[in-house]
């Protein structure tokens, strides 16, 4: 068992006016709620966000230098995060990003003192065929650092097909699948992989939440379009909450 987490990922959405809705945000106890805006709202996000985290989508490989655009995690330490998204499918598929560059990035979340959280999932013909768990297990393996502990890493597994589309894989599939991440994290990392905490992505609402915290190796949740409207999180955190 990780730490409970319910942790929304706001994607490439998000005003300043939306940052007042964290106010309303409650963390229960033994339950800790994280929110990832777009990076240029970190900042003001970090300093009114109450008991809500707040994390960046992800940063670069490197502390510094020349990479016009991108981000370094102490960038997003500075401004006040405490938690990075690294290997997102959106990222993986938009800008080509490796299992290889994902586990730089979390390798660089560490060194800036940010927990990683480390993306991982199959596309819909994966899911399909006769090798999804082995793919999966070789995504988890190459994207987590050797360094990964409890601490500094939570793994989210998010199956592309369920992302944004309102389809969820069955309970049973979702137990499979994070027994599967949880016998291989507490194989390569022994203590600290059974305590390393792992998430369910993919449409995650307020009417599935509750089902959902019921599998045991699901420590909660990533949550992209529920994450925006603090009237949709807040019961995704309740759910987690009593689970
Ligand atoms: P949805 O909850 O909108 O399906 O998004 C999931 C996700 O990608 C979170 O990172």
């Amino acid at each position: 068992m990780g730490r409970k987490l319910a942790a929304g990922n706001w994607k490439m959405n998000g005003t300043p006016a939306m940052l007042d809705g964290l106010k309303t945000l409650s963390a229960p106890n033994g339950t800790q709620v994280l929110i990832c805006p777009p990076a240029p709202l970190i900042h003001r996000a970090a300093q009114i966000a109450g008991p809500v985290a707040i994390g960046g989508q992800d940063c670069h490989t490197q502390a510094s230098g020349a990479h016009t655009g991108d981000t370094a995690a102490s960038m997003l330490k500075d401004a006040g995060a405490t938690y990075v998204i690294v290997g997102h499918s959106e990222r993986r598929a938009d800008h080509a990003e490796t299992n290889a560059q994902i586990r730089a990035k979390a390798e660089a979340a560490y060194a800036a003192g940010l927990t990683a959280i480390i993306c991982i999932g199959e596309s819909e013909a994966e899911r399909l065929g006769p090798d999804c768990l082995d793919i999966i297990a070789a995504q988890l393996d190459g994207s987590t650092p050797d360094g990964a502990t409890a601490d500094n890493t939570v793994i989210a597994y998010e199956p592309i097909w369920a992302i944004g589309t309102g389809r969820v894989p069955t309970l049973d599939q979702i137990i499979e699948t994070h027994d599967m991440i949880r016998e291989k994290l507490t194989n390569r990392f022994a203590a600290q992989g059974t305590t390393m905490s792992i998430l369910y992505g993919g449409s995650v609402k307020p009417s599935n939440a509750a089902e959902i915290f019921t599998a045991q190796n699901v420590d909660g949740a990533l949550v992209g379009g529920a994450s925006l409207k603090p009237d949709d999180f807040q019961p995704i955190i309740d759910a987690l909450a009593a689970s």
